[in-house]
């Protein structure tokens, strides 16, 4: 069951709805960690990450249970192993979101290095320094993050003003909720913005946490004593809904999504606008229209709120079959065109020059065997399949179900003629 098989030529139509944000339920979760009692996190998608984190924090030591909604009822309070191994680590980089709130709730912490992924060599270094600078004693050994307080006061990391050197969503996460049980005032500047850093905040926030600056780049926080476990409901998936809204455009589709928090993606709405498609956005809903192949459109991701680079892949993907030439600029991750090879095995004309790929609209692609390399790589993809001639097989397709509930079955939905096998 690791290759799905997509009939192309399909025109996408009708509605359906959006799946909670891997990348907010990833950080909450971690979140818990700080808080006493029970916390309920609802709206959460069926995802292999959010599986593996909660095998994180359970072997940890949390009662964790899981509702046939996919809620998640999580109590930190009994955790006595505060370790996050390599081989859990090495399958989901977000383990490392662990670090700041096991540091900061029991003063000590053992977590496995990420190691790099197939986009890029995503660092750590400026979550450590973040935490040194609180207080934290960090030592590197043998792959792994030793972290412990030394602080006279026991277990208190110390708040302090931290200048990140780059803008890093994980990086700010991991700080942010370190900082709201440190003693005393922490200032983040150049923290990152993204919506699932909000999100995050809000669930801090309601836990009792004193935050002020949320979604800006200086982000104050209070520290407590304690916080309390509540429940959240995580943020609609703005990646997801970007990813549908280009396979409509893709197949000169008609689709209404609904579940949908529209004010995080303005970035995205305006290329798909600019590449013709007519969108219209209502209460907690977006439609997208197309009756036109695709005008070309210049991408250059950076930090929200700008285009997103978990966006581009499929952005690649709508280039190719548009009605001129475009230039796609990836400034965040140093290896994220993988993507690029298999797209030219369906008939793309795309030259990667560095961090550009210059892309060559053609009339149609081809249906072909392709294999996907990352999360955003496989959904370009499958995207690619949807509207290409013939059929298209994607293998390795275990990468998709990491970031997408139930794709094809959603896809279906619309019209799509995916098998998985
Ligand atoms: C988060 O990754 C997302 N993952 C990524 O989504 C997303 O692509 C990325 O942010 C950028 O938006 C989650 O939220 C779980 P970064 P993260 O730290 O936090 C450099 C997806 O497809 N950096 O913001 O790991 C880094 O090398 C995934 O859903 C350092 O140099 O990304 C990169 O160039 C992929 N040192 C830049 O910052 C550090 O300590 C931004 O990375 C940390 C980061």
């Amino acid at each position: 069951m690791n290759k799905i098989t997509i009939h192309g030529g399909t025109r996408l139509a009708g509605t359906i709805k959006a799946s909670g944000a891997k990348n907010a339920v990833l950080p909450i979760l971690a979140a818990t960690l700080v808080g006493q009692g029970e916390s309920h996190i609802s709206h959460v998608p069926h995802l292999h990450d959010v599986t593996t984190m909660n095998q994180l924090l359970a072997q940890m030591g949390a009662q964790l249970t899981v509702d046939h909604h996919s809620d998640i009822y999580i109590n930190p309070d009994s955790i006595t192993d505060p370790v996050a191994p390599y081989e859990t680590v090495k399958t989901m980089r977000a383990s490392i979101l662990a670090l700041g709130p096991l540091v900061a709730r029991f003063g000590q912490a053992k977590v496995s290095l990420p190691g790099g992924c197939q986009i890029g060599s995503r660092p750590v270094d400026l979550h450590i320094k973040g935490l040194k600078a609180m207080g934290a004693e960090i030592e590197v050994i043998d792959g792994y993050i030793h972290a412990r307080t030394k602080n006279a006061l026991g277990n208190r990391l110390q708040g302090n003003r931290i200048v990140m050197d780059k803008v890093t969503v994980t990086g700010t996460e991991n700080i942010l909720i370190a900082a709201c049980l440190a003693q005393g005032e922490t200032l983040i500047e150049n923290a990152a913005i993204e919506p699932e850093v909000v999100d995050l905040a809000k669930y801090l926030s309601a836990m009792g946490a004193n935050i002020e600056g949320i979604g800006t780049s200086k982000i104050y926080v209070q520290g407590k004593d304690s916080l309390n476990g509540t429940h959240h409901a995580v943020m609609p998936d703005r990646i997801e809904i970007g990813t549908f809204l280009v396979a409509a455009a893709m197949t000169q589709g008609d689709i209404t999504i609904t579940n949908t928090s529209n004010e995080d993606l303005d970035a995205v709405l305006d290329k798909l606008t600019e590449a013709g498609a007519q969108i219209e956005l209502g209460e907690n809903q977006i439609s997208l229209k197309m009756n036109q192949r695709p005008n070309p459109v210049d991408i250059y991701t950076a930090p929200h709120p700008a285009f997103p680079t978990d966006m581009q892949a499929q952005f690649c993907a709508l280039n190719a079959v548009a009605d001129g030439t475009s230039i796609i600029t990836e400034n965040l991750f140093e290896n994220r065109f993988m993507h690029v090879e298999e797209l030219k095995r369906m008939g793309a004309d795309i030259n990667v020059e560095g961090n550009r790929a210059i892309i060559k609209g053609v009339d149609h692609l081809s249906g072909a065997p392709v294999t996907a390399t990352d999360l955003r790589a496989s959904a370009s993809l499958v995207i690619a399949g949807l509207a290409a001639q013939g059929d298209t097989d994607v293998h390795d397709i275990h990468y998709i179900d990491r970031g997408y509930e139930a794709i094809e079955e959603k896809l279906n939905q619309l019209g799509a003629k995916i098998i998985r096998s």
